[in-house]
């Protein structure tokens, strides 16, 4: 037995990924399931529709068929205009971003959907799918913030090398995790003086010992503070899986900082590190809150679509086909689900799946 998979095209602001390359839709495909492909999904990143037909999937122009398959795997969150094709037959896996997203998840659970989000889903290396997109993420932040501090752009005209005589910028990233190496490595190879914030003190240790940071910091309130009011550009990136994110620095250390001074908030897809953060698009990126240039973009890597869509249908094949598996077999949402897709269930059949979804929800219906 075989299901459908739907691949709609994405329909967030300015994004150009999709989930699925054809050569992913063809493994599918070869296992028996159906591939529904709407028309122009993998245009952005490069794959035509001629690429889908060739691999052997259904390439439609109408949405709605799209989204009637058995399974639908998209890259963002389900945009509004989406909402109405939700139904209690229908499994979805995509990034979700719940605990930040409380329109979106009364959506699902009226429903009655079963939601799976790539960003809970875990295994004994950490969080396999959203790792690639926070890799990308964390090198694009240093790019970003690094033509944010130009003047050209509305910085302060701050390079991050310095020059000689010239002390370089300063650099505060917050959260050492996949995103936050990333950037800090990004920030080192143009020079800059990193300082690396983390609760884990072994992950501090790490960077102390290898001596790929100018400084650590544990994150006490107090403490990051102070290196915030010296930055030049901080970067947020930091997690607690599934719940909203933890506030590492407060408005009043944004406000000490320098006028033209960047301040770059990866963690703003789950509500955000830095307390002036608020969610901005690919299209209006930016905006200036006490003198302080804000960067707030909640899928960036949707501007490297080649490389973001490639990464990201690698990783998340394997764990599909699983889950196809497991609709097929009739083990999906029951205890004899397959352990690869371990945390990854968030909704299901109008409750809240997910502890730490559940505990950005007390209000709603929990499994
Ligand atoms: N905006 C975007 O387009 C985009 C893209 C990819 C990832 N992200 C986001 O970037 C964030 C980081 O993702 P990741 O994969 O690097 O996560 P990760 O789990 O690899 O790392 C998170 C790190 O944050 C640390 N942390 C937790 N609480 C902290 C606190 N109070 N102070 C300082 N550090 C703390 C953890 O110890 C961990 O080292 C997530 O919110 C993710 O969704 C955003």
């Amino acid at each position: 037995m075989a299901i459908t998979i739907g691949l709609p095209a994405e329909s967030k602001d300015r994004e150009r990924r999709v989930a699925l390359t054809p050569s992913a839709a063809h493994t599918a495909i070869e296992r028996g399931h159906a591939v529904r492909v709407e028309s122009g999904a993998g245009d952005g990143a490069g794959f035509s529709d001629a690429d889908y037909k060739t691999a052997g999937a259904d390439v439609l122009t109408d949405v709605a068929e799209v989204w009637g398959a058995d399974l639908v795997v998209n890259v963002k969150e389900p945009q509004h205009s989406e909402f109405p094709y939700f139904r209690s037959d229908l499994t979805l896996f995509a990034y979700l971003h719940l605990a930040a997203e409380p329109e979106l998840t009364a959506a699902l659970l009226e429903s009655g959907i079963r939601a799976y989000a790539f960003e809970t889903l875990t295994d004994r290396h950490g969080l396999p799918l959203l790792a690639p997109m926070s890799e990308i993420a964390g090198r694009a932040a240093a790019i970003v913030g690094a033509s944010s501090l130009s003047s050209a752009n509305g910085g302060s005209g701050t390079l991050m090398g310095g020059a000689a005589g010239v002390p370089p910028a300063k650099v505060v990233v917050l959260g050492m995790g996949v995103a936050g190496r990333m950037a800090a490595r990004g920030a080192k190879g143009l020079d800059a003086h990193v300082t690396g914030v983390d609760v884990d003190l072994q992950r501090l240790y790490e960077h102390h010992l290898a001596g790929t940071l100018d400084a650590t910091q544990v994150s006490e309130p107090a403490l990051v503070g102070e290196h915030v009011r010296e930055a030049d550009l901080v970067i947020g990136a930091a997690l607690v899986p599934g719940a909203r994110a933890p506030m590492v620095v407060s408005e009043e250390q944004v406000a000490s900082m320098r006028p033209g001074s960047v301040v770059v908030d990866l963690a703003i897809d789950q509500g955000g590190c830095i307390a002036t953060a608020r969610p901005t698009s690919l299209s209006e990126p930016t905006y200036i809150e006490h003198g302080v240039l804000h960067y707030c973009v909640t899928n960036v890597p949707g501007q490297f679509p080649r490389t973001a869509s490639k990464a990201l249908s690698a990783a998340v094949t394997p764990k599909l086909l699983r889950l196809a598996d497991d609709l097929v077999s009739g083990k999906a949402g029951t205890d004899d689900e397959s352990p690869v897709l371990a945390g990854a269930r968030n909704v299901d059949g109008g409750a809240l799946v997910h502890p730490a979804v559940q505990a950005a929800f007390p209000e709603e219906r929990h499994a």
